[in-house]
């Protein structure tokens, strides 16, 4: 599979979203991050808005849910026009059911860990997953730094992932940039999530082409 650019909406203007998404069409997908200050100590967006962000962009929506209980909540993104809803283990009550139930509903099943948190664990759940998200920051905010100690985390994924000959996706959110994306190609990632890398660039659409450039390198 050719290597996806996600720009992040968290780092664009709020206040002009529906030109925002506009901005970086010809990205893979547009990585939306739902917080409800429980999971996260922030709070961004909701059902509503994705609902509304979807029906003013062609690029596929890749919901990021920073929440609580996304067992009860995920359904409604997909309903929302989700193609992608990523979840987070530590809040998950049932991640295989709701992996599945994802998949049933239509959309692709994707889970996340923390920084903290071992992908070894979850080996055997690999197969319910269409793709494993590493967070590369503690979740919560954009325009955090990089964190390199989470090299070796991607680099196992990419291994177990391989080893038992799966097709899912491996994506990065967190600190890639111009500065970061090379290292997380080559420790295994395929999917890269940019928010300030791409939004605080002058020319949001020529970020995500230079950040593929890079990635593919
Ligand atoms: C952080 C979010 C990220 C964030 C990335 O909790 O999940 O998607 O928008 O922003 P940057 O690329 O600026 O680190
Ligand atoms: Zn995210």
């Amino acid at each position: 599979m050719a290597l996806q650019i996600n720009p992040s909406i968290l780092s664009a203007d709020f206040s002009r979203l529906a030109d925002e998404a506009k901005a970086v069409e010809g990205a893979d997908w547009l990585h939306v991050d739902v917080m409800d200050n429980h999971f996260v100590p922030n709070l961004t967006l909701g059902v509503p808005v994705v609902e509304s962000l979807g029906k003013v962009t062609e690029t596929p929506l890749d919901c990021h849910l920073m929440i609580d209980d996304p067992d009860r909540w995920a359904p409604q993104y997909i309903e929302a026009g989700a193609g992608s809803v990523t979840f987070h283990v530590e809040a998950a009550a049932a991640p295989v059911r709701l992996a599945r139930e994802i998949r049933a509903k239509g959309a692709r099943a994707s889970m996340a860990l923390k920084p903290a948190t071992p992908i070894e664990p979850y080996e055997d759940l690999l197969p319910e997953l269409d793709m494993l998200l590493v967070m590369t920051v503690e979740p919560g905010f954009g325009g955090q730094a990089f964190l390199d100690i989470m090299l070796p985390k991607i680099r196992r994924t990419r291994q177990l992932i391989d080893k038992h000959g799966l097709q899912m996706w491996l994506q990065v959110d967190g600190g890639v940039s111009a500065a970061t994306i090379e290292r997380c190609a080559e420790a295994g990632a395929d999917v890269f999530v940019a928010g300030s890398a791409v939004y605080g660039a002058d020319d949001p659409a020529k970020a995500v082409q230079a950040l593929r450039r890079l990635a593919e390198k």
